[in-house]
């Protein structure tokens, strides 16, 4: 399988320091290739996707949008529908990432209609899911993971999971500097494969990639891959400047 090395750019970057960026990870990755093992994507802002594309030029990098709304088009005013972003040339979007969860208020339900439709419309997906400190330490870890993923795979149609990927971030490594430890992240990436393989088309539910996210930096991203059930990394800060989050992409082409 190879590894998904997903950048999320958040709200930063103008147009001109989006193309940049893509200009640089482009180029560099055409000076030293990357090996086949591992897959970049970068979800800029919005308003970004023309100046990305400008700046990848031939590079194999694909990009995608930070979130998407479950229709086709309508009165929804502020939103963007699944068929705007392949317009634009996504071909991927991230769904419930904890900041539209926790600062949004975006439910588990609306994060499953999202992913459904996202992927019923031809979008590769992330679907994010991760407990707070509170619910961690409330020992409601698994709890919460199985419900963000009941909800949040609800409606899945099982010819499209080959075009899912999950994303373990707990909401309290996200951009804090406290990454999870290597035991915690083997045990809630085993909960989360525990669940996709019961997904319709099982055998499916062990192609989805896994993703780990959390204040991923080049000096933890090897070890971090090594272990069981990790098939790739969601990167916030580390993936606004080319030289960190190259060194990021290079780690997942050696572990
Ligand atoms: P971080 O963000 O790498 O800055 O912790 C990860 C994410 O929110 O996807």
């Amino acid at each position: 399988m190879r590894n998904l090395i997903a950048a999320n750019w958040k709200m930063h970057k103008t147009r001109a320091e989006a193309r940049d960026l893509a200009r640089a990870l482009a180029d560099a990755l055409a000076a030293a290739p990357a090996s086949p093992s591992a897959e970049v994507v970068l979800f800029p802002p919005f308003t970004a996707f023309e100046a990305v594309r400008e700046g990848l030029g031939e590079a194999k990098i694909d990009f995608g949008g930070q979130d998407v709304y479950p229709a086709e088009s309508g009165a929804f005013t502020g939103e963007i529908s699944p068929g705007m972003l392949l317009d634009a040339g996504c071909s991927w979007v991230l769904t419930g990432h904890s900041e539209r969860r926790h600062i949004l208020g975006e439910s588990s339900v609306l994060v499953g209609e999202k992913t459904a439709f996202a992927l019923k419309q031809g979008l590769c997906v992330i679907l994010c899911v991760g407990e707070s400190l509170a619910e961690r330490e409330a020992g409601r870890l698994e709890d919460v993971l199985q419900a963000q993923l009941a909800d949040g795979l609800a409606n899945v149609p099982a010819e499209a999971v080959s075009r899912l990927a999950v994303a373990y971030e707990p909401v309290w490594a996200i951009g804090t500097g406290k990454v999870a430890s290597a035991e915690d992240i083997a045990a809630a990436h085993a909960f989360v494969r525990s669940r996709l393989n019961a997904l319709p088309g099982t055998e499916a539910g062990q192609s989805v990639r896994i993703l780990y996210g959390g204040s991923v930096k080049p000096e933890n991203a090897a070890g971090i891959l090594a272990l069981d059930n990790v098939d790739g990394l969601l990167v916030g800060g580390a993936s606004l400047q080319a030289e960190t989050f190259l060194r990021i992409i290079r780690a997942g082409q050696t572990a």
